[in-house]
């Protein structure tokens, strides 16, 4: 299994490193490609890096670590992503990361959906702070990642990602429910930056 991680920022360079120290081969790919292959070099032996297109092609799963707004360009640029799986992380957020940009009646892993017709999203990992990706950040304590999307084969190899990364994933049902995951993830950002708390918190789902 190979991931694209498409971004060289705070979550795209955090996946990176994560996934690379746990055995999985990955390659980035960023606008410019010699920003991704200097990642890339920092990051490990078993990960390359390169222009979006071709990040895209060598992979089966490709992570988007991107702002919201950035998606729909890259997804022009990326190329045919007939049968593989898009993992989508983001916030749809405004400039100042105090509101959400849609919700209600839709949510940015549907419409980046819409957009990658041929493809399987699943949305994840939009809970996380980039701080908290490698395992040893989390002093102990298991993170839950909730993992929504509409293919139960493509669902299921999302949550054995975030396993491998000693998350404790949970189905949170189709993707149409990431109307519901975004909006925690905009609560985890005014818990972290705007009430006091700082980056290193996370939603959790607890059954008494
Ligand atoms: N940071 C977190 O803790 C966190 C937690 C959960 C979810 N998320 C979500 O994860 C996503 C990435 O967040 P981040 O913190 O990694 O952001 P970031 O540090 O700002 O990195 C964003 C990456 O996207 C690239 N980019 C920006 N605009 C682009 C465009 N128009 N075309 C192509 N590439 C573009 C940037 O390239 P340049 O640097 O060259 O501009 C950079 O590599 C966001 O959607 C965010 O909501 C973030």
């Amino acid at each position: 299994m190979k991931v694209a991680i498409i971004g060289t920022g705070n979550m795209g360079s955090g996946f990176a490193r994560a996934f690379a120290a746990n055995g999985i081969d990955v390659v980035i790919g960023h606008r410019d490609p010699a920003k991704a292959a200097a990642l890339a070099t920092e990051t490990g032996p078993n990960v390359e890096g390169g222009g979006i297109a071709a990040a895209a092609k060598l992979a089966d799963i490709v992570l988007l670590a991107l702002p919201y707004q950035a998606v729909a360009p890259v997804l022009a640029e990326a190329g045919d992503l007939a049968g593989k799986i898009l993992i989508d992380i983001t916030n749809p957020i405004t400039a100042d990361y105090k509101e959400l940009l849609l919700g209600h009646t839709t949510s940015a892993a549907e419409e980046i959906q819409k957009l990658a017709t041929g493809a399987q999203v699943i949305k994840a990992f939009n809970t996380i702070f980039a701080g908290l990706i490698m395992p040893e950040a989390r002093e102990g304590k298991t993170l839950q990642v909730f993992v929504a999307g509409d293919d139960e084969a493509a669902t299921a190899t999302v949550r054995e990602l975030a396993e491998k990364l000693s998350f404790e994933a949970i189905n949170a049902g189709p993707l149409s429910n990431s109307r519901f995951l975004e909006p925690i993830g905009e609560m985890n950002i005014h818990f972290g930056f705007f009430l006091g708390m700082g980056p290193t918190v996370a939603p959790a789902w607890v059954r008494v």
